[in-house]
């Protein structure tokens, strides 16, 4: 399947792109991702987008475009997620004219929604390791040793963006950014409306059964079983919270 997940800060995109590349083996490609993680290194990309990010603004269309099309590979039969791209209306457009030069057109624009008082209560209660970004909540989905990371022992981070302030500010920009963004799909008519509210597992399975009814999965009892031996501790520990 080919998707871009769309939703506010806090939606789950992040939580929900882990999983489908656990479970069903679809690569993903997270645009908040690949700046820490050069912000990290402090790499010339890194400089470039540092003081957008820690301050809660969008990279500048043409960066952030630039970056994407180098990354984006559409050789894999599994298709792919993208987690935080496109933002912007000219964002989507510059995707969808490398996707057609590629003939690989996207499957579908998949829009999670959540109120906003959970969202603010999800992006203030996240924690993020600092070695290999893998996410957590306090409460929601609290690591098993307190502060470490149950993949790697990395030290738990607050991310910067993630203080009030800046949250209240990437949730503003997110109203002004997003009805231009979902018009534009509306229009294209491949956008589809995920009541992102609930457990991670809840929401993987609402997402799962959209893309089994529009046939966007390859094979995926096959993959669903095969990967389920396969887990990661997170995945692991996300389904013991969910059959809990
Ligand atoms: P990015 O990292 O993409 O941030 P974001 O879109 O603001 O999204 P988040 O990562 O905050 O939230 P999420 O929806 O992924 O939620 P998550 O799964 O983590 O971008 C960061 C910055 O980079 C931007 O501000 C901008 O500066 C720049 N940038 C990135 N892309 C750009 C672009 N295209 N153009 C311009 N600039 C760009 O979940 C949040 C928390 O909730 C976690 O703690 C998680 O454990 C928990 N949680 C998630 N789902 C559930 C659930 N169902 N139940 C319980 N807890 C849950």
């Amino acid at each position: 399947m080919r998707i871009v997940l769309l939703g506010p800060p806090g939606a789950g995109k992040g939580s929900l792109a882990s999983l489908y590349h656990q479970r069903l083996g679809v690569p993903h490609l997270s645009t908040g991702e690949i700046f820490r993680h050069e912000i990290a290194r402090d790499s010339r990309l890194g400089q470039r987008v540092k003081r957008y990010v820690t301050n809660g603004r969008l990279v500048p269309d043409a960066l952030v475009v630039e970056v994407m099309a180098s990354r984006l590979t559409t050789g894999s039969r599994r298709g792919f997620v993208l987690d935080g791209f496109p933002r912007t209306r000219e964002q989507a457009d510059r995707l969808d004219r490398v996707l057609e030069h590629r003939r690989q057109p996207l499957d579908g624009a998949v829009y999670l929604t959540s109120p906003e008082s959970l969202l603010v209560q999800r992006l203030s209660g996240r924690r993020v390791c600092e070695r290999c970004g893998e996410n957590y909540h306090v409460r929601r989905m609290p690591p098993k040793r307190p502060g470490r990371c149950d993949r790697c022992r990395g030290r738990l981070i607050t991310r910067k963006d993630d203080e009030p302030a800046t949250i209240r500010k990437r949730l503003a920009i997110d109203h002004r950014t997003a009805t231009p963004l979902l018009h534009y799909y509306k229009r294209r008519g491949i956008l589809y409306r995920v009541n992102g509210s609930g457990h991670v597992n809840t929401v993987f399975v609402r997402t799962l059964k959209l893309f089994r009814r529009n046939g966007w999965l390859h094979d995926p009892t096959t993959s669903l079983s095969r990967r389920r031996n396969q887990r990661s501790p997170r995945s692991r520990r996300i389904s013991r919270i969910a059959a809990a």
